[in-house]
């Protein structure tokens, strides 16, 4: 119980590693608010929980529907105490096809998005005056570049950077701001993406997703519940001296 009686928004919560998250911090005595685009499949989550957790509509691109969600946070459970920015898209090309509209929409939702939903929430933790916990989500892809995936590379990357300068906006505020470097996860996305590989690396699909679980030191892809160890001891008292940090949770596949 970590995380009793604490408010936690997770964005992107409805499916993937966010659900995850969801159903991990309700187990630590958390009151979830369960925050996406798919709204339905966040109260339908949210309604599985118990300790009076919430689904929202959320779209991280836009400024009016970050601050609604904030605003009904506040008015239904009366503070934020944690944000888990875990929202986040994914798309590749080679470098000489990359559009505008890819990446424009790639950047709205990873780092516009995160930046400015962590901004709202801060806020909220600042006027509340006792601290809080924000976890943004990076990627290993933000560590080094790839020829493929040149946009999502460089979004991710840019979450650990924010991460950085926030954890020190906000440490003397008692906010710590870290960040998850995930590697490999079977989620809906990795099947987007694999089906992305399948078509510009002329792979059968199904055959990429299984080549990068096979080269994953630790033996095989990670599972979203791989994710929630970290993610509960980032929003925990027990990491209170962690600031500004990128946590790499991928199975041994980067080292840092
Ligand atoms: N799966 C992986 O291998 C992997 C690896 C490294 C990092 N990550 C990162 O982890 C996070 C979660 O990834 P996942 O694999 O669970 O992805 P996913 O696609 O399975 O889930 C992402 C969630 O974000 C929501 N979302 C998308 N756009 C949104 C928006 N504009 N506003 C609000 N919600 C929105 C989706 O509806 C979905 O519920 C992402 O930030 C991703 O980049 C994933």
């Amino acid at each position: 119980m970590k995380l009793q009686g604490k408010v936690a928004i997770v964005t992107g919560g409805a499916r993937g590693i966010g659900r995850a998250i969801c159903e991990r911090y309700a187990d630590e005595g958390a009151r979830v608010v369960v925050a996406d685009v798919l709204a339905a499949d966040a109260k339908a989550l949210a309604d599985t929980l118990g300790r009076g957790a919430i689904g929202l509509p959320l779209d991280v691109t836009r400024q009016d529907s970050i601050d609604a969600m904030v605003a009904a946070v506040v008015r239904e459970a009366g503070r934020i105490d944690i944000l888990v920015n875990n929202a986040g898209v994914f798309d590749m090309a080679p470098l000489l096809e990359v559009t505008r509209e890819s990446f424009a929409r790639v950047f709205a939702v990873n780092v516009e998005g995160l930046l400015f939903t962590l901004q709202a929430c801060a806020r909220q933790m600042v006027k509340q005056g006792g601290g809080g916990k924000i976890i943004n989500f990076a990627s290993q892809a933000g560590r080094r570049g790839e020829a493929l995936v040149s946009v999502y590379c460089a979004s991710k990357a840019a979450v650990i950077s924010l991460t950085q300068s926030a954890g020190l906006a906000l440490a003397k505020q008692r906010i710590n701001v870290n960040a998850i470097a995930p590697g490999v996860i079977d989620t809906p996305m990795w099947d987007h993406v694999d089906s992305l590989f399948a078509r510009y690396e002329g792979l059968a699909v199904g055959e990429k997703k299984k080549a990068v679980g096979l080269a994953v030191p630790y033996g095989r892809m990670g599972q979203p519940e791989d994710l929630v160890g970290a993610a509960a001891f980032l929003a925990s008292a027990d990491a209170d001296y962690v600031v500004a940090q990128t946590l790499n949770v991928d199975g041994g596949n980067w080292m840092s």
